[in-house]
């Protein structure tokens, strides 16, 4: 039986499985709380990109903050993504897998000097500058070390996405980008420092974004601007626009990105812009459908309100339910042939906003094993270590293989750096 999401995830007769392994295997191997990926699943969300654009000057940066374990990483730089960092810590991460720094693009509002100075250190393609002051700052820095900083500026275009107001971010309220009418100014000033070369311009206008509108509105928007800094003679090699395309948690139809990426290529022809090298940001729609995190039900607490199933994963180790209400997802690894009863599934941590869903229709006992579905994408990157938790093993799938990527992480791990007070 198919599920939503990915086709390499679903029902052989009761039991789950991820390409050719159980699920609930995995688990009873592993342990649990366990992120179990599907290799292929990532890849074919990858080539419905690539078809759109074969023939296409183009680089598609993976948004890495999506999921940024090492195996991840690997299987799109080994089908040949670029990346998409925004911090310090992703850069090292990208280049200990041995990416070349010129598939790099810097994104982010926050870049500090160290992260510039080293970023510059190792050649990245494109830095996507988010404001006049760190332009000035950028210049420096380059101009202090001898190297030259090619930038993008990241315009915010004000075109609502539609999405969760925390993920949306091409709206004037939002913290990000430059104001589309400062944007020609702004480019001046880049033009003019030292330093500094303008190679692209680049928009990213939210996330979960389930609808090309936005998106053709954003780059009629961008074009314009094109047209208008060309015409004061700065040259715009490459239109970045971002990443942003939903995925399906439940009965969301986002356009397939193939799709989504031909109706871009055709407007940017049409207006004459063809010659571009166009590049993309995708996060989540490469590996969000991707992964589900395998949790064991410790008890199911009946209650005179709510039933409770309290499991072994917890807030820390998924964020996403807690802190935009997202509903992803929770099904069976081995379905049971009992009635179902409506419940909210829990987690241990002691937090009443420690849920991953609410009132779902489960037929679980004690020592049974769940998956939470789509936990490809904003998962296993945004886990963090409250109540003392260690972050959850990793195990990637291809086909009848299944390798470990991370280890469980041991509770002697989490307070190894902490130092106690002198003594007396
Ligand atoms: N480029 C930039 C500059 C971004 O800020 C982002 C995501 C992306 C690309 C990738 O976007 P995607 O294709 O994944 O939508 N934690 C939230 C999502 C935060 C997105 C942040 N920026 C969630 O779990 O829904």
């Amino acid at each position: 039986m198919t599920l939503p999401g990915s086709p390499h995830i679903a029902y052989r007769g009761d039991d789950l499985y991820i390409e050719g392994r159980s699920v609930a295997a995995l688990a009873r191997e592993h342990g649990t709380p366990l992120y179990a990926y599907s290799q292929a699943s990532m890849l074919d969300a990858l080539a419905s990109y690539q078809r759109a654009l074969t023939g296409r000057d183009h680089l598609i940066c993976y948004a890495m903050k999506a999921n940024s374990s090492l195996a991840v990483l690997q299987t799109f730089a080994r089908a040949g993504c670029g990346f998409d960092i925004v911090s310090g810590g992703e850069l090292e991460r990208v280049l200990a897998i041995g990416v070349a720094a010129k598939k790099i693009v810097f994104s982010g509002v926050g870049k500090t000097r160290a992260e510039m100075r080293r970023a510059l250190e190792a050649g990245v393609l494109c830095f996507n500058v988010e404001s006049e002051a760190e332009l000035t700052l950028l210049s420096e820095i380059a101009a202090a070390v001898g190297k030259t900083a090619r930038v993008s500026l990241r315009i915010n275009p004000d075109v609502d996405a539609g999405t969760h107001p925390y993920i949306s971010t091409g709206l004037k309220g939002n913290k990000f980008g430059i104001a589309h009418e400062d944007a020609l100014a702004n480019y001046l000033r880049a033009a003019a420092l030292p330093g500094l070369e303008v190679v692209g311009i680049d928009c990213h206008i939210g996330s979960q974004i389930t609808d090309a509108g936005p998106y053709l509105d954003a780059l009629d928007r961008l074009l314009e601007l094109v047209e208008a800094i060309e015409a004061r003679g700065i040259t715009i090699h490459h239109l970045d626009l971002g990443g942003g395309l939903g995925i399906t948690y439940t009965d969301e139809v986002p356009p397939s990105a193939e799709t989504l990426v031909r109706s871009l290529l055709e407007r940017i022809d049409a207006r004459g812009h063809g010659h571009r090298k166009v590049m993309f940001e995708p996060g989540r729609s490469l590996v969000g459908n991707a992964g589900v995190l395998v949790s064991e039900v410790l008890y199911v607490k009946p209650g005179e309100q709510k039933n409770f199933c309290i499991v072994d994963a917890a807030m820390n180790d998924l964020m996403r339910p807690a802190m935009y209400q997202a509903w992803m997802n929770i099904v069976p690894c081995v379905k049971r042939a009992e009635p179902a009863v409506l419940l909210d599934v829990v987690g241990p941590v002691c937090e009443s906003g420690d849920w991953l869903g609410k009132d779902r229709e489960l037929a679980v006992r004690a020592g049974d094993f769940v998956a939470v579905l789509s936990a490809g994408a904003y998962s296993m990157s945004m886990a963090s270590n409250y109540n003392t938790r260690g972050r959850a093993a990793e195990v990637m799938v291809a086909g009848d293989a299944a390798w470990l990527i991370r280890d469980r992480e041991p509770v002697a791990a989490l307070f190894a750096g902490e130092h106690l007070l002198p003594t007396g």
